[in-house]
């Protein structure tokens, strides 16, 4: 078959195997094992000896997956080979939320995403399609990716479960997400949330056909053909007095079941409200939410309802840091909640967000566009007011707010409509659950995100001593401004091993020092001078300098010289006093400079190990 051929054939084969919901369903945790064990009585082929399981993780643990996950394992046994929470960029499962969310399911079974090692790309969505869903902003292929095992472990049946519900990246959460994002490599992830940035989060929200939705459509029907998948897609609701409820699950092994799944969510986990509100109150679980990274849910979710010049105000008694990996959290730090034109200015700007194009997405994503205020509520032993502030938000010691909107128990508060003391507020218990927005701005939500206000702070001044002007083609060259101002650019490899001095990673430009990704040297980022050699290295050759000059109309020139190693010589003085500075820094971020070294070699032997690994299997094809 051609492939058009092969997509029509493998439509013809597609099933829903099982679907039952409506908005007022109440479908019990037993009538769920029904409906899984109904589906799962029609498969067909040969026995099922080796199953895998991907629920989602701990952050959707009121999506029934657990219970959905403890189903399968009781109805297949020992022939559940696999279960793989589909982590994405989290931080993995701890025991205690694996015991809490799976029951007595065994622990051995679990098997952690490493979404930076363990992915295989399996194709790429044509650039073309790219272009157009992100509006022209990204020109690039999408590469499909998915966790080794899933790829490789040869299965007689993998089932993807997850719950549908609006979803600020995807429009809709679940089916090909829960593979494609949940399982997916940093590219993949880091693509996926930078299209729905730019394509407007507005414009996704609540909406299962958009552009990204058919990026990955794109690639379930081209590249997962091969996969015995099924996908199990609740939709869960609250009763009245905030219980959390099954309204809907619907089985099957394409997107029709999803699409099912999606129409009964938006009818469940979308509040459409007459008019725009100006106070909302939006209260965040200290045992889902940890970060800002997972709590801004209640600003994404909300934006839609909040009226301009309005207030959010955030309850986030869990909330101590912003990114739940340390290299998100201090890009989080350094460059704040921004407006989309701050935001693609600075991914323009400097290397490191240039390659972390998920943590980009997620910065747009908490910006309120200046629209409306954000008042992050915090704990003492929380995010204090100066870390809050920082990133753009505004603070409020957590009992205050509490007190100021009389707010006794926030699990107990009902959602909806509340007046305190003359003070009329809109309450949400989890916004993780749903989906707001007024009418108007829903409708207008779909056009193109043309009129985005222009930026307010000037855009690299907080940190111009590390702000990167060009990643350089092909990693050859980089460039940034210096601490005095003036653009520096080098060649992207070492003076110790002729390797890329960032090796893939994104933050090797720290506090005026350049530092190798690989054995861990420092350079100096004025001279390319080496201010320390790696362990038991002599002291290593300069860089090599790109001379750049600022032509009549403002702009950086590189000229096209020979390259030679800088003549450059720094006296033991300089070296030391930089050095000095470096370690100052390190001690007020309290950041271990040898166990960051050790950090930096053990990843380099690794990266070293699999691609020794790749060259053996790619000889033993051959
Ligand atoms: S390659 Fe740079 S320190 Fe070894």
């Amino acid at each position: 078959f051609n492939q058009s051929k092969r997509k029509d054939w493998s439509k013809i084969l597609m099933v829903v195997y099982y679907e039952e919901g409506s908005p007022t369903a109440e479908i019990t945790d037993k009538e769920l094992e029904y409906a899984l064990a109904t589906a799962l009585n029609k498969l067909k082929g040969k026995e099922k000896r080796n199953v895998m399981l991907i629920p989602p993780d701990f952050t959707r643990f009121h999506s029934k997956s657990g219970i959905v996950t403890q189903h399968a394992y009781n109805y297949f046994g020992e022939n559940v080979k696999d279960i793989m929470p589909a982590l994405g960029t989290h931080a993995p499962m701890t025991e205690q939320e694996i015991s809490k969310m799976f029951g007595n399911v065994p622990h051995e079974l679990f098997r952690v995403h490493d979404w930076r090692n363990d992915v295989v790309t399996i194709g790429e969505v044509p650039q073309d399609l790219v272009r157009e869903a992100s509006d022209g902003q990204v020109n690039e292929p999408w590469p499909a990716q998915l966790n080794k095992l899933i790829w490789e472990g040869n299965h007689d049946l993998i089932i993807s479960i997850g719950q549908v519900v609006p979803h600020e990246v995807m429009g809709m959460a679940n089916y090909n997400k829960n593979l494609f994002v949940g399982t997916g490599g940093s590219d993949a992830i880091n693509f996926s949330h930078f299209i729905g940035a730019v394509y407007g989060m507005e414009r996704m929200m609540g909406r299962a056909n958009n552009p990204l939705r058919r990026i990955l459509n794109y690639a379930s029907d081209n590249f997962l053909q091969k996969l015995p998948l099924i996908y199990v897609q609740t939709v869960i609701g609250r009763r009245d007095d905030g219980s959390v409820v099954t309204r809907g699950v619907f089985i099957g092994d394409d997107d029709e079941c999803f699409t099912k799944a999606a129409a009964l969510s938006l009818k469940v986990n979308f509040t459409l409200l007459p008019a725009p509100l100006d106070e909302v109150v939006v209260y965040l679980d200290p045992e889902e939410f940890k970060t800002t990274w997972l709590g801004n849910k209640s600003i994404y979710r909300t934006r839609m309802a909040i009226a301009d010049q309005g207030k959010l105000v955030v309850l986030a008694p869990g909330v101590t840091h912003f990114g739940e990996d340390k290299q998100i959290d201090l890009l989080i730090r350094k460059y704040g909640y921004r407006t989309t034109p701050e935001v693609l200015a600075h991914i323009h700007a400097n290397r490191d967000l240039m390659k972390n194009l998920s943590a980009a997405a997620h910065l747009i994503h908490g910006s309120s566009e200046n629209r409306f205020k954000i008042i992050y509520a915090c704990s003492p032993t929380g995010l204090q007011k100066d870390e809050v502030e920082g990133v753009g938000f505004e603070y409020a010691p957590l009992q205050t707010m509490l007190d100021y909107y009389g707010i006794k128990d926030p699990t107990n508060t009902s959602d909806g409509w509340h007046t305190v003391n003359g003070r009329h507020f809109y309450y949400i218990s989890n916004p993780a659950m749903g989906l707001w927005a007024y009418k108007g701005r829903f409708e207008a939500s779909f056009q193109p995100t043309s009129s985005v206000p222009p930026p307010t702070t000037p855009l690299v001044s907080h940190n111009t001593n590390e702000a990167c002007l060009d990643a350089g083609n092909r990693h050859e060259a980089f460039a940034f401004i210096d601490s005095d101002g003036s653009p520096v650019a080098f060649v992207n490899r070492c003076t110790h091993v002729a390797l890329e001095l960032d090796l893939n990673d994104a933050d090797f430009l720290m506090h005026g020092v350049i530092q190798c990704k690989a054995h861990g040297a420092l350079f100096d980022s004025t001279t390319g001078a080496c201010l320390r050699p790696p362990l038991r290295c002599k002291l290593l050759r300069p860089l090599i300098k790109i001379p750049l000059e600022i032509d009549s109309n403002q702009n950086v020139v590189a000229y096209n010289q020979p390259l030679r190693p800088t003549e450059s010589y720094v006296d033991n003085e300089y070296r030391q006093e930089k050095l000095k500075k470096l370690q100052k820094q390190f001690n007020l971020e309290a950041v271990d400079a040898q166990a960051e070294i050790d950090r930096i070699n053990q990843r380099s032997l690794e990266m070293v190990k699999k691609a020794r690994q790749e060259r053996q299997e790619k000889l033993f094809k051959k």
